[in-house]
C-alpha cells in the first residue's frame, strides 16, 4: 500500500457490500487506515466485521450496523432481472444516513467490443453482453440514487489466490491463441489503492463519477500465461487456435471472446496522478507468486 496522508480517513466507518475477492481486500487495506469496517456475506461467517446480507431472501441486515456509517462500496453484481441487489433491499435505509461516499465496483464490460481499440470514460458505454446491460442499469440506478455515488470500471481481477497460477496448478488452463485479441486486467491491490488514493483526494474539483480502473498493458492470454510458465521454470503447452478452442469452453467463457478492448487508465492514472503498483502483468504475477508455497506443487 502507497504512503498517504491518511488521517482524513481516520475513524470513519464503512460497509463493504460483497466481501468477496475484491470488497474484503479492500475492508482488509482501509482498516490499515484506522477505519472501522464492516464486510456482507449471504453465509454467516464466524467474526464481528461481517454481518448477514443476501438480497434474494427477506431478512436486512440488522439496524446496529448502519450505526455511525460515512462511507459504503458495493461489489455485488447485479441480479438476474438487471436490479441492484444493495439498492433494491436498501436504498431507502442509505439515504437516511447522511453518508460521506458511496462506491460501486462495475466491469468495463458496459464498453461492449470496441476491436482492440482504447475506450475511455467519456466513450458511450454499448454494452454487448446481457450481463453487460444489466450492468449498465445498476451504474444507472446507483446514478440516480441521489447518493454520493462514485463508479468504478474494472477489467479482468486478478491477484493473491486468483490468477493463471491457480489455473496452471488445477490443471484447467487453456491456453486459446486468438490474432490480435486483448484483455485488460487490475490486480486487486490497485483496486482497493487507487480507491483509497482518490478518497484521500476527494474534492468538488477533481471528483469524476465514472473511472476505469485498469493496469497499462492489454495483452493477449497467451502473452500472460506463457510468462506464469516461466516464472514456474516450466514450459508452456502449445495453443490451441480459438476456432478449435470454442467448442471446449462454456458459454459465459467464450461470451468473453467476442469482446476485444483496451482499457484506457487515462483519468486515473494522468489526469488524478494515482501510480499503480501493477502496472502491467508481470509485475502482478511476480507478487502473487510470492504468496505461493510451491512445495507441494507438481505441475
Ligand atoms: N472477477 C472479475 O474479473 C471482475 C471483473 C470486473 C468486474 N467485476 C465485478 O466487480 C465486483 C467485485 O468482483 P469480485 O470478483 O471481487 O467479486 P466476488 O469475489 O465474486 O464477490 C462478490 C460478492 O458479492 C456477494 N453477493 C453476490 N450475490 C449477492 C446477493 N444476491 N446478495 C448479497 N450479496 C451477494 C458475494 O457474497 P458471498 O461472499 O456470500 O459469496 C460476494 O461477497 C463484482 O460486482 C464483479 O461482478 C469482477
Amino acid at each position: 500500500m502507497q504512503n498517504f496522508a491518511s488521517d482524513s480517513l481516520k475513524k470513519k466507518k464503512f460497509i463493504v457490500f460483497g466481501g468477496g475477492f475484491s470488497g474484503q481486500y479492500f475492508a482488509n487495506e482501509i482498516k490499515k487506515l484506522g477505519c472501522e469496517v464492516l464486510t456482507s456475506s449471504r453465509q454467516i461467517k464466524n467474526n464481528t466485521s461481517s454481518f448477514v446480507f443476501d438480497s434474494i431472501s427477506k431478512a436486512l441486515p440488522p439496524e446496529y450496523i448502519f450505526e455511525g456509517t460515512t462511507h459504503i462500496l458495493s461489489c455485488i453484481p447485479p441480479d438476474k432481472s438487471g436490479k441492484d441487489p444493495v439498492l433494491s433491499r436498501l436504498h431507502k435505509k442509505l439515504k437516511s444516513l447522511n453518508l460521506e461516499w458511496a462506491g460501486y465496483l462495475s466491469t468495463t464490460g458496459v464498453y461492449g467490443n470496441t476491436f482492440g481499440e482504447w475506450v475511455t470514460e467519456t466513450d458511450t458505454a454499448k454494452p454487448l453482453q446481457d450481463r453487460s446491460k444489466r450492468r449498465l442499469q445498476c451504474e444507472r440506478s446507483w446514478l440516480d440514487s441521489s447518493l454520493p455515488i462514485q463508479i468504478f470500471r474494472l477489467p479482468g481481477i486478478y491477484g493473491p489466490g486468483r490468477s493463471t497460477f491457480e489455473s496452471i496448478f488445477k490443471k484447467n488452463i487453456k491456453v486459446i491463441h486468438k490474432p490480435n485479441q486483448v484483455f485488460s486486467r487490475i490486480h486487486v491491490a490497485d483496486i482497493a489503492n487507487a480507491i483509497i488514493y482518490l478518497l484521500l483526494k476527494i474534492n468538488n474539483k477533481n471528483f469524476k463519477q465514472i473511472i476505469n480502473i485498469a493496469d497499462n498493458y492489454p495483452t493477449s492470454q497467451v502473452e500472460v500465461i506463457e510468462y506464469s510458465y516461466k516464472l514456474l521454470g516450466s514450459k508452456m503447452p502449445k495453443p490451441i487456435n480459438f476456432d478449435d478452442a470454442k467448442k471446449l469452453l462454456s458459454p459465459i467463457a467464450l461470451s468473453f471472446w467476442e469482446e476485444n478492448r483496451r482499457v484506457s487508465n487515462a483519468l486515473l492514472c494522468k489526469d488524478l496522478g494515482y501510480k499503480l503498483i501493477h502496472k502491467n502483468y508481470k509485475s502482478g504475477l511476480e507478487s502473487c507468486l510470492e504468496t505461493i508455497n510451491l512445495n507441494n506443487i507438481t505441475l
